[in-house]
């Protein structure tokens, strides 16, 4: 059971019946002495609730008392947090970031004293963060202290409502048990640690290379009991998992009469990993298992929401696309889950009608959706709102409450990248278009770079007209690096909004990875759109004067170079400048083996693109945020019992996904050791391939095939001796050394 039980989430239920023993500024206290500890006497938290009932906006208020405190009123928690955030990030100059953790220690002894108040409303009434893959990306094997830090983060950007998906595993296991299903049964249907949002959402069944440890799986569970707390202390409300109906493939050995549908076979993936069973919604055992489902959440972390996840069909066709069909499996699912919980709210990714939109036609939508009788039962994500919104072609899902969403990135992929007009201006006509819009939300696939891209929609969400993302931008730059007398710094940046954030060309629209992280190829890699997006959207030539300004401002003020956000963002520019050249070596050599050029002339060009590899991986690892060893030690260290098939799931993810490459290097990664080790000896492999083989011969499947077999191995080495992270070392001369080999390539 879980300890914590403030009155905080009380007051919300229940407005102002709740008990005077408790103290409903206790979050955010608690908040202040976490992160600025030498500031618990500097601030005075007074909530004050919104009277009446319903949906409401959230408003706060920050002032200067006479007694020299930063007084801050607020409507919610959420609120009061909402105003701490705007009064440290704008005034203070401090903030708490991805990678960096937080610096609100580091804001001054005597805090700025306020001329007038600082007020804030939002103009949604939830702010919502987390996609279910984000789970399986980003956070697999993620400890409780860099969840701390991440549910910090949330609450001090306003949000307010969160998917709460860890853990899930040991409900399945412990409900499936119950039902009869034996472990065997049960370890044939659960995916590995880090492809679990995929198994929970039935595209795929099983794990490869070894089975789910059930230590890992009560590791997640203890961290679940964690994160509901503090999730309660701050005022973000859980949306916690219901049964989505997939169920381990002996199921009619417990349950004889059980009527069950197949999903399609997803991704290359076969009919043993994927192809799920599911329990048809009108079968009364649907609504059996989800109130088992439901009934052991809630006896395990009390009633702590409403809020109910489910996807049936993401990426998953149903049966029949005939308008009863649908009507008649949404509404089952409806009553199943009422009955398991009578206030439930089925939370639901809309991604689904963007990803099938040639299943998914309005009529069908139309009687899915129609399916639940009461609009307020259901509440969507409209997944990818930047790019392929869904809310204007059905006429904002047909009156069900939604949430305007950013996903910005595939597979946590890394590119500098951003549609600025979209979020800024996209969202705001969905606040004055939609009658059923309530909220704003981050459903990025990985939490990746791109942070500025992030921070905009959530304080959209607190601004009435669109952000003018030229001082947004600035602004956000004195609070990046805490310093507001360099430059260079607002020049570098400016240069790239414009540009590298202002993607207006949606034909590609999202994060772009680059070709080098894809399996060499002489075709095919170049200007991808999609998911395997390699288009480069900006001319790069802009991304060069950028790092030579970011570059500048480093010796105008020296004390840059020890600066955390300054090194991140050094690294992060010079991998960009470095890895958009990659393209032109590349050009370079398929064009002189096209022209039947010699092996010599290939293996000097070859060389090049090799040399820019190193290059690459030396200045990525002089930063312990861009490296592949903390991705292996944090999936070693979530189960040290299991750890090698830990590992082994790590090393999958990015790289093969999926035992034969079945969606491979989807989400890559530009990490040293990933680049040193892997990319370069798969650029190596191809180009002894080209330098040995006529292009009359040429072929793609024989190459690959041989790959193949080496880039296994790659995924099953085990690092038994603990690697130390390198940590960060010394960025400054490593790029020196870079200049001097490369200084072409940096204008310089
Ligand atoms: C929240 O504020 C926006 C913008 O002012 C407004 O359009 C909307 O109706 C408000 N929502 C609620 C629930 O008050
Ligand atoms: C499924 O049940 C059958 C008996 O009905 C049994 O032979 C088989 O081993 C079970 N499968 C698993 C994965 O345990
Ligand atoms: C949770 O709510 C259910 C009814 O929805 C109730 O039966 C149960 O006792 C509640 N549990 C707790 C721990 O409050
Ligand atoms: C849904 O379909 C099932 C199976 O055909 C049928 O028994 C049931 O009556 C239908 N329910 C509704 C609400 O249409
Ligand atoms: C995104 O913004 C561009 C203008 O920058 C606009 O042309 C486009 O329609 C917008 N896309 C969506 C999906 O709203
Ligand atoms: C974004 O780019 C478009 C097209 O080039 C341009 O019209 C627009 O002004 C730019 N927006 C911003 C905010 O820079
Ligand atoms: C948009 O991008 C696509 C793909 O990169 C390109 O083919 C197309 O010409 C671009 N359109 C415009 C108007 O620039
Ligand atoms: C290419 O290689 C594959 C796999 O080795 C082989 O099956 C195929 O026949 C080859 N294609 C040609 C045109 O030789």
């Amino acid at each position: 059971m879980r300890a914590f039980k403030s009155c905080v989430w009380l007051l919300s239920a229940i407005g102002a019946a709740a008990s005077s023993s408790c103290n409903p500024t206790a979050g955010v206290e608690s908040l202040v002495k976490r992160r600025l500890p030498q500031h618990v006497n500097s601030f005075e938290f007074v909530l004050e609730p919104t009277q009446g009932s319903g949906l409401t906006n959230d408003s706060y208020t920050v002032s200067s008392t006479k007694d020299g405190k930063v007084r801050i009123e607020g409507t919610t928690t959420s609120a009061l947090i909402s105003g701490l955030h705007k009064y440290l990030s704008s005034e203070a100059n401090v903030d708490i970031w991805w990678y960096l953790g937080s610096q609100l220690d580091q804001a001054p002894k005597n805090l700025p004293k306020l001329k007038s108040p600082l007020k804030g409303s939002s103009v949604v009434p939830y702010r919502y963060h987390w996609n279910t893959v984000t789970t399986s990306y980003t956070s697999a094997f993620w400890s409780w202290e860099d969840w701390e830090t991440q549910l910090d983060w949330m609450a001090l950007r306003g949000v307010n409502l969160a998917l709460a998906w860890i853990g899930v595993e040991k409900i399945f296991i412990d409900v499936f048990t119950e039902i009869g299903l034996n472990d065997a049964e049960i370890d044939s249907f659960i995916s590995g640690p880090a492809f679990l949002a995929w198994n929970h959402f039935g595209n795929i069944q099983g794990s490869w290379g070894g089975s789910m440890p059930r230590s890992w799986v009560d590791s997640q569970f203890d961290l679940q009991l964690k994160i509901l707390d503090r999730m309660e202390e701050l005022g973000i409300t859980p949306i916690l998992p219901a049964f989505p109906g997939f169920v381990p493939r002996n199921i009619s050995r417990v349950f004889p009469d059980i009527s069950l549908s197949t999903s399609p076979i997803w991704s290359n993936f076969g009919t043993e990993l994927s192809a799920d069973i599911y329990i048809n919604p009108f079968d009364p055992r649907f609504a059996q298992l989800q109130k088992l489902f439901i009934s052991k959440q809630q006896e395990l972390y009390g009633n702590v929401t409403n809020f109910w996840t489910l996807d049936q069909f993401n990426e998953n066709q149903p049966l029949s696309g005939d308008l009863g069909y649908l009507q008649n499996v949404s509404h089952n699912t409806w009553s199943a889950l009422k009955a398991a919980d009578p206030e439930a709210v089925w939370v639901m990714q809309a991604w689904l009608f963007s990803s099938d939109s040639a299943f998914w036609t309005n009529d069908r939508i139309e009687s899915f959706l129609g399916g639940i009788p009461v609009n307020s039962d259901m509440l969507l994500l409209d997944l990818f709102a930047e790019s392929a919104p869904q809310w204007l072609r059905t006429n904002s899902f047909y009156g069900k409450p939604w949430i305007w969403c950013e996903l910005h990135d595939y597979g946590g992929n890394m590119g500098l990248y951003g549609q600025i007009e979209n979020v800024t201006i996209n969202s705001m006509d969905a606040v004055r278009n939609s009658g059923s819009l309530v909220g704003f939300g981050l459903t990025m696939e990985g939490q990746e770079g791109n942070e500025i891209m992030y921070d905009l929609l959530l304080d959209q969400a607190w601004s009435p007209k669109p952000i003018d993302t030229e001082t947004y931008f600035h602004d956000w730059v004195s609070t990046r690096y805490g310093t507001k007398n360099v430059k260079s710094l607002y020049t570098g940046w400016e240069l790239l909004r414009p540009t590298v954030f202002n993607n207006t060309n949606l034909t590609m629209n999202a994060v772009q990875k680059s070709i080098l992280e894809l399996v060499p190829s002489t075709t095919g890699l170049l200007g991808r759109v999609g998911h395997h997006g390699t288009t480069i959207t900006y001319n790069p030539a802009v991304m060069v004067e950028a790092w030579t300004e970011l570059f500048k401002a480093g010796l105008q003020d020296i004390k840059l170079f020890t600066n955390p956000a300054y090194q991140y963002d050094l690294v992060d520019w010079t991998r960009q400048v470095l890895v958009n050249s990659f393209e032109g070596l590349y050009k370079d050599l398929v064009a002189a083996y096209n022209s039947a050029a010699s092996s010599s002339v290939i293996k000097s060009r070859g060389a090049k693109l090799i040399a820019l590899l190193r290059t690459l991986d030396a200045v990525l690892a002089t930063n312990e945020h861009f490296q592949l060893t903390p991705w292996i030690n944090e999936a070693r260290a979530s189960s040290p019992s299991t750890a090698d098939f830990l590992e082994y799931n790590a090393r999958n993810q990015i790289t093969l996904w999926g035992p034969q490459g079945n969606i491979e290097d989807y989400a890559s990664k530009q990490w040293a050791g990933l680049v040193g080790t892997y990319y370069v000896e798969r650029w190596q492999q191809f180009i002894d391939y080209l330098a040995t083989t006529k292009p009359s011969n040429y072929n793609q499947t024989a190459f690959h095939q041989k790959l193949l077999a080496w880039e296994t191995q790659w995924g099953q080495q085990k690092s038994t001796k603990k690697t130390a992270s390198t940590g960060s070392t010394d960025i400054r001369s490593v790029l020196d050394t870079t200049i001097k080999t490369w200084g072409s390539l940096f204008k310089l």
